[in-house]
């Protein structure tokens, strides 16, 4: 069978390898749809700390268990499933405090094991979610952006009539934002500085939208709401300077998500945080948000085929991967059409 693999930064191909068994308490899923993450491309270029090459990566997937392990009792052949990546040990302080996402040994698929680049792939019994009927397979590769999404609101205690500033309408913003929207979160206010993102954005129903190239997005932002600020700020720019900006614009008792994995510091001042009380959360992957986005995903209160820029098949991964890195803002999600 057919295998996406990076050898190491910059070395990746296509390459046949053999089909395994369904290893003991693990599915054999028959991969339908991956799409193509920035997380990907990190691994790509070298800069992921947690992976080991050689590694085929891919951890947004969705396809048809083809066989099932020893000891599996409740997923079938047939089963049509997508996969959360998150594998976690289930007693380590933060697994027994019900953050398993944070788990102190935690496993990715796609980036610690192989994931969703290649014809099949075994994974665990417990990561897979059944798929309702009346969503295609297509789709349901992206249910795992739109836990990014689900997990960073949740970690941010949206109140009732809450205003939403995101930053950056990349697919994650996209993804907080239809996932605000659905969530009951009326008023979303999208940044980014690329005008063709802001159209999807508004298109896919934000209130507003600024270009932080052109506009100043602070005094907009003060304009907006009477100079009190926003009570939830998304960074799904992760722009490590934009942070002290979303300290200013935060209002008193703001909740700020942030997503960036960039290293690199930010310059915060002590007092902006305590004197407005602002809470800001880390959010890392999903804590087991899969049902509630598949339920929101069947629905039809998201709209992930809208985020789809690209269908390509297999054959055209490795050209997919050099689109991305020479122009990376021709493209929204990149799906990539692995089996039938
Ligand atoms: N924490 C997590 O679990 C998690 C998961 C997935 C992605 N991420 C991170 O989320 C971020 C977004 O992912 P993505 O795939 O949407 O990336 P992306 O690069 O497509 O989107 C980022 C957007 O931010 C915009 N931007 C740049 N500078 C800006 C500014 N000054 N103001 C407003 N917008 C600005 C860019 O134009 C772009 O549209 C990445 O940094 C990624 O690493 C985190
Ligand atoms: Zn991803
Ligand atoms: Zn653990």
């Amino acid at each position: 069978m057919q295998a996406f693999q990076v050898n190491a930064p910059q070395d990746y191909r296509l390459v046949e390898t053999e089909i395994p068994d369904a290893a003991p308490g693990e599915v054999l899923v028959s991969v339908a749809f991956a799409g193509i993450c920035g997380s990907d491309m990190h691994i790509i270029h070298g800069d992921n700390a947690f992976v080991r090459f050689p590694r085929i990566t891919g951890h947004e997937f969705a396809g048809v268990v083809e066989s099932v392990g020893e000891g599996v009792e409740d997923v079938a052949i047939g089963d049509r499933v997508c996969i959360d990546p998150v594998i976690n040990c289930g007693h380590c302080y933060p697994c027994r405090i019900g953050r398993p996402n944070v788990c102190t040994a935690l496993e990715v698929i796609g980036v610690h094991r192989n994931g969703g680049f290649e014809e099949r792939v075994n994974v665990p019994a417990g990561n897979v979610h059944r798929l309702p009927e009346e969503l295609g397979l297509d789709a349901a590769a992206l249910v795992e952006p739109y836990t990014i999404a689900a997990n960073v609101l949740d970690r941010m205690q949206p109140h009732p009539g809450d205003r939403l500033l995101i930053l950056g309408a990349g697919v994650i913003g996209l993804t907080i934002l239809q996932v605000a929207r659905a969530l009951g979160i009326e008023d979303v206010t999208v940044s980014d500085v690329i005008d063709a993102r802001l159209d999807t954005a508004r298109q896919l129903g934000a209130t507003r939208t600024l270009n932080g190239a052109e506009q100043d997005v602070e005094a907009e932002i003060q304009a907006l709401t009477d100079g009190e600020g926003m009570p939830l700020i998304a960074d799904a720019a992760c722009v490590p300077a934009l942070l002290p900006q979303m300290l200013r614009m935060a209002s008193p008792a703001g909740r700020i998500g942030l997503l960036g994995f960039t290293p690199t510091p930010s310059d915060l001042s002590q007092l902006e945080v305590i004197k407005k009380e602002l809470t800001l959360v880390g959010s890392r992957l999903n804590n087991r948000k899969f049902p509630e986005v598949i339920e929101l995903m069947a629905s039809g209160r998201l709209d992930p085929l809208a985020l789809i820029s690209h269908r390509l098949p297999f054959d055209d991964m490795p050209g997919a991967i050099e689109m991305l890195d020479h122009h990376p803002e021709k493209a929204r999600k990149v799906l990539i059409q692995i089996g039938a």
